[in-house]
């Protein structure tokens, strides 16, 4: 049965849990030896992208030639989808000549649609309701940073958005509390987007002070996804006292780290000096994508 991973509720807790320690494997593999299992070897990765991308695009082209396959990428502009040859197509003609298909869609609606019609794994590469993918790297540098996931105190800051879910999946899936502050009318309704929501984990606080306290790990993203129209100006201001800074991270437990997906925007969600401060594990964060793939793609083709 071809299994597709469009959001971490595709895969049970001890699965990620397990894809996570086989991460783990991979990136030391890479670093020490330059070894990686060819298990794509003669396969190939079609990326089917409607937004931008850096970390997405770049984790999972490399992700493909380390495992000796090869990876494709189409813009919106590169493909018949731009003159309307529908997704239910797309998958149906990729599924004949790939191996795995990645998408990067606005709605959710056309990952799943995508999903209905391949017959080879599709993988969820950013939509507009989660990013599974950057949540296995994002728990894979928890685990390296502070050295435990289950039971940890995670703090949301931010806009209530596809991270913000996912965050929120991922605390209820794997073990760990999350207090999300986000100004009210931004707060993501949770129950219509996650099925397996434990609400024993995840809690909305008001203020970025309350979410931060004796936290063990402060995570933002833009105030502004792709896709969202902003034209009247008003969520610099809805958002201003929910930027994480040094007054907010002082209230975080201490050797907490801050986590950021990228691109950020220093100023707005994240202080200049927190984002290239001691505490910010982003870089590792984003160079977990690749390690973190490469797990998945194994497990969704093996
Ligand atoms: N974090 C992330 O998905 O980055 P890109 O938009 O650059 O792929
Ligand atoms: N929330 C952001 C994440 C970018 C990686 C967006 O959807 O644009």
């Amino acid at each position: 049965m071809v299994r597709h991973f469009l959001s971490l509720e595709d895969f049970k807790p001890e699965e990620i849990l397990n894809l996570l320690e086989r991460a783990e494997n991979l990136k030391t593999m890479w670093r020490t030896q330059r070894l990686c299992p060819q298990i794509m070897r003669n396969r190939s990765i079609a990326l089917m992208f409607e937004k931008e991308s850096t970390r997405t695009r770049l984790s999972f082209e490399v992700a493909a030639y380390q495992l000796g396959g090869n990876a494709l990428f189409f813009s919106p502009g590169d493909s018949q989808l731009k003159r309307g040859e529908s997704a239910e197509d797309t998958a149906r003609i990729l599924s004949g000549m790939v191996d795995v298909i990645v998408t990067r869609t606005g709605s959710h609606q056309t990952v799943m649609t995508y999903a209905e019609h391949a017959t080879v794994p599709v993988i969820n590469g950013l939509s507009d309701a989660y990013h599974p993918c950057q949540l296995l790297a994002d728990l894979l540098t928890m685990k390296e940073s502070i050295g435990f996931i289950q039971g940890a105190q995670v703090a949301w800051i931010g806009d209530g958005n596809n991270m913000c879910v996912t965050w929120a999946s991922a605390a209820s899936l794997v073990g760990f509390d999350l207090k999300i502050a986000t100004p009210e009318n931004y707060r993501p309704n949770l129950a219509e987007l996650l099925t397996q929501l434990d609400d024993s984990r995840v809690e909305f606080v008001s203020t970025a002070n309350e979410a931060a306290k004796n936290a063990d790990v402060v995570v933002t993203d833009t105030w502004l996804s792709m896709g969202q129209d902003d034209s009247e100006g008003n969520r610099p201001k809805a958002f201003q006292s929910f930027q994480v800074n040094d007054d907010v991270m002082e209230r975080a437990a201490s050797g907490a780290i801050f986590m950021h997906c990228l691109p950020a925007y220093r100023g707005k969600e994240v202080s200049a000096s927190v984002l290239d401060g001691p505490q910010s594990v982003v870089w590792q964060e984003a160079e977990n994508r690749l390690h973190a793939q490469k797990a998945l793609i194994e497990k969704l083709l093996a």
